[in-house]
């Protein structure tokens, strides 16, 4: 079975010239990319989004920092994409992601991690469907 994930490098991780190592990862691991996009995303955007954090203390400053900057969206298709990207992309807090993923080796701060990838089946249809309305 195939399945579709929505990623988005984070505007930290296109102003660290990160974009054409993750996009690399992505590809060697046999994932293929579907959809790809550079664009600073709008602030209701990122407040749909995010949604499901809207009452938590840091939803202010992660939408603020979400929309600093140009982000890169990537939908990707292959077996298992979405937990092979979560998996790729480490732990929520970069000191707790292991090395070898890209929180890991790129990143020391919980609010700017680099990396986005969708958590489940529900929320990669729903961010594909608010960020990849055309695919
Ligand atoms: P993301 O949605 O960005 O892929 O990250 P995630 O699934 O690993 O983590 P999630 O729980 O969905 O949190 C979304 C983003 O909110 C920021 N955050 N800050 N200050 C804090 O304690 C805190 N907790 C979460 C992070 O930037 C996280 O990526
Ligand atoms: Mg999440």
């Amino acid at each position: 079975m195939s399945d579709r994930s929505f990623v988005m490098i984070k505007p930290d991780g296109v102003a660290a010239g990160l974009t054409g190592e993750i996009i690399s990862r992505i590809e060697r691991r046999g994932l293929v990319i579907a959809g790809l996009k550079k664009l600073t995303v709008a602030r209701d955007a990122a407040e749909t989004h995010y949604a499901e954090h809207r009452e938590k203390p840091f939803f202010g400053e992660l939408v603020e920092f979400i929309t600093s900057g140009p982000v890169v969206m990537l939908a990707v298709d292959g077996h298992g994409a979405i937990g092979a990207l979560r998996t790729m992309m480490g732990a929520t807090n970069p000191l707790d992601a292991e090395p070898g993923t890209v929180r890991g080796d790129f990143a020391l701060d919980v609010g700017q991690n680099i990396i986005h990838g969708s958590d489940g089946e529900e929320s990669a249809a729903r961010e594909l469907a608010l960020h990849f309305p055309e695919l």
